[in-house]
């Protein structure tokens, strides 16, 4: 067979720098260097979602991984979108359902925004990792020029066949295709999208591969090495995982959201607005079940959601309580396993290369 999956994910991993062809999804908040460190250094590659960080937080970021391996890594980074609309009476009938889960929240806590795009995109070039990812969007050819130039490489989220092709026309060198059944936010290009066109990976990655011309990255709801295996048959050249990295003990999450990703079935998950605005899929705590219920304020358009929620997710961090907390979570959660990040990575790779050997 000329397109063999373990010669397809040869070549995926020659061209990127790899032993293995396992990525560490890029998490925003829950990426530290440590956990990057342990997956590049077992052959895989480390990311950063640097959604969060100051240019400053990129690059000490970007130091400490390289004073602990040479191996490669992605730095992520969300396209942003429109300005939110401000509706000041809506947001004072969320801040009073978000008083009932923590303290008073003054109404300028909606108003916190992350750190300037542009400043960040020019960290992360200055910081010259082998690969940057782009979600929500697109970079702009200006920076596509840059990265082409500085050989960065640019992988780009997509979550359905459209946006694959859009993303290939842009000039992205290879596609992450997110399944809706993957932790954390959703990457749809349009915000309103998230919901209603919530592609499952096993529909997803074939269309996508036959789509574009560039190598596919399976990511969603892969957590064990029967999800690897099934992804690179599906056409996939790499996979990324995410929740299945955060009970590793690099990962350095609370120990309570961790101990919840063990307990929680994939019906457990849901697809919510309730912690930012934006739709990422979580488990149905207390909380989100309380805000999605009908007589719960709508949330506010993102990011104002996440700053109007901030307290309480602050609190709960502090008390230990997983209800409260923004738990990210994929469908398979409970396939993540409480072992260091390397060990998982080999065990991941050697378990799928029998199953396709
Ligand atoms: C805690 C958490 C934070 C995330 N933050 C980001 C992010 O900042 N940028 C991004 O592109 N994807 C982010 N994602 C999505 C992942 O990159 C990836 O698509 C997802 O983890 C794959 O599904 P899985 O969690 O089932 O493995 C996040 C996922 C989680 C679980």
């Amino acid at each position: 067979m000329p397109d063999e999956p373990l010669s397809r994910a040869e070549r995926f991993c020659r061209r990127f720098g790899l032993q293995a062809p396992v990525l560490l999804a890029p998490m925003a908040g829950s990426c530290p260097p440590a956990l990057s460190i342990a997956v590049a250094n077992a052959g895989g590659m480390g990311a950063a979602g640097v959604l969060l960080m100051s240019p400053a937080e990129i690059l000490a970021w970007v130091r400490e991984l390289r004073a602990g391996t040479n191996g490669p890594f992605q730095l992520n980074n969300w396209i942003p979108g429109p300005p939110p609309r401000r509706d000041r009476a809506h947001e004072d009938r969320v801040r009073a359902f978000l008083a009932r889960w923590s303290s008073e929240i003054p109404p300028e806590d909606g108003d916190k925004v992350p750190p300037d795009h542009q400043a960040q995109c020019e960290a992360m070039l200055e910081a010259a990792p082998p690969a940057v990812s782009s979600i929500m969007g697109l970079f702009g050819p200006e920076l596509v020029a840059r990265l082409k130039k500085s050989g960065i490489a640019w992988f780009a989220n997509a979550t359905t066949v459209e946006e694959a092709r859009q993303a290939e026309a842009a000039g992205a060198d290879a596609i992450v295709a997110q399944g809706a059944e993957a932790g954390g936010h959703r990457g749809s290009f349009r915000a309103e999208d998230a919901e209603r066109q919530a592609v499952g990976l096993f529909s997803l990655l074939p269309c996508v591969v036959d789509a574009v011309r560039v190598p596919v990255v399976a990511a969603g709801g892969i957590a064990d090495a029967r999800g690897v295996a099934a992804a690179l048959l599906l056409g996939a050249s790499a996979v990324q995982i995410g929740t299945g990295f955060l009970r590793c003990p690099e990962a350095q999450i609370h120990p309570a959201w961790a101990d919840a990703l063990a307990r929680t079935s994939p019906e457990q998950t849901v697809l919510t607005r309730a912690f930012s605005g934006r739709a990422g899929r979580s488990i149905a705590t207390t909380y989100v079940r309380a805000a999605m219920e009908p007589e719960a304020p709508p949330p506010a358009p993102y990011p104002v959601q996440r700053g109007l929620t901030s307290r309480m997710r602050s609190a709960a961090q502090k008390d230990g309580d997983f209800q409260r907390m923004q738990a990210w979570a994929g469908q398979s959660a409970s396939l993540a396993r409480a072992t260091s990040a390397g060990e998982l990575l080999a065990e991941l790779w050697g378990t799928a290369r029998q199953l396709l050997s």
